[in-house]
């Protein structure tokens, strides 16, 4: 038997990347999956990829930073696919930038999506978790763990995910509810774009320490962390900030 076989698993971020690579995962280990993600066009692809190889999956748009929308997008995935049990939150956003020009709505929208858009995710699934067991999985990152030159937004949104993570273990460990983080260091996926570009004036010396000497990681590698993580195996696992970053945060 499959470790997710007939689990309805929620993947935000679905579209993309390493919650792409999620989607795929759990479904091809028998999870039911809702792929959300802002990108609807994206989350569509990753639910026919899903289906054309056997496996069930339906797509639905998001933007994790909006209450409503996030109630919506998990009410009709309750709705088509049955009672969630397992939550997996990508969705995230970012960029370099000088913290003394960033502009107040770059800094408001990476909190957004990524911290508040991870609680909302969590607010609106755990009803479900709560009525019969299940858990969740938040993407950190290594920066969440340490500091980085011209990611002030960025670091302070993971640091955030890092300690949402472990204050919701505590609420709901004794409720059937696990709740873990997955931290993952540089990945190949196309969020790397927006970190190419560097401020005027900063100093890429300063970057040298996100860099592993094991280069990046392949989402599938992150993935398969995150099943893990997220299935029975991972059963006395509760408040785990897990690192899969290549060394850079030892
Ligand atoms: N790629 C890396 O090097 C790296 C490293 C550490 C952590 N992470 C984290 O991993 C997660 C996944 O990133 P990725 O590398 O797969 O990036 P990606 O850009 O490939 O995928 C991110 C997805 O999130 C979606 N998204 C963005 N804002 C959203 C919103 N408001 N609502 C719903 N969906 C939204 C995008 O449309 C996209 O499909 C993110 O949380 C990111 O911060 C990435």
């Amino acid at each position: 038997m499959a470790r997710f076989d007939g689990r309805v698993c929620i993947v935000s971020g679905g579209g993309s990347g390493l919650g792409r690579a999620t989607a795929l995962r759990l479904a091809s280990e028998g999870g039911h999956v809702a792929v959300l993600d802002l990108a609807l066009e994206s989350a569509t692809r990753v639910a026919d990829e899903i289906a054309a190889s056997g496996g069930t999956a339906r797509a639905y748009q998001v933007d994790v930073a909006d209450p409503k929308s996030v109630r919506a997008a998990v009410d009709a995935a309750a709705t088509a696919l049955g009672r969630p049990q397992v939550l997996v939150s990508c969705a995230g956003t970012g960029r370099f930038a000088n913290s003394h020009e960033m502009p107040f709505e770059d800094w408001q929208r990476i909190i957004a999506v990524n911290l508040t858009g991870t609680f909302l995710m969590a607010q609106a699934v755990l009803p479900h978790l709560l009525d019969g067991g299940g858990n969740i999985v938040n993407v950190a990152s290594n920066a969440g763990l340490m500091g980085i030159a011209y990611s002030a937004a960025y670091c302070a949104s993971k640091a955030g995910v890092v300690n949402l993570t472990r204050a919701l273990s505590d609420e709901y460990v004794k409720r059937g509810v696990r709740v873990n983080c997955v931290a993952p260091g540089g990945m190949a996926t196309p969020f790397q774009n927006t970190f190419r570009e560097l401020p005027p004036g900063a100093d890429p010396t300063s970057l040298g320490k996100i860099r592993s000497a094991l280069g990046m990681a392949e989402p599938d590698e992150v993935a398969a962390l995150i099943a893990f993580v997220a299935s029975d195996e991972g059963r006395y696992m509760t408040g785990a900030i897990v690192s899969i970053d290549g060394g850079i945060t030892t």
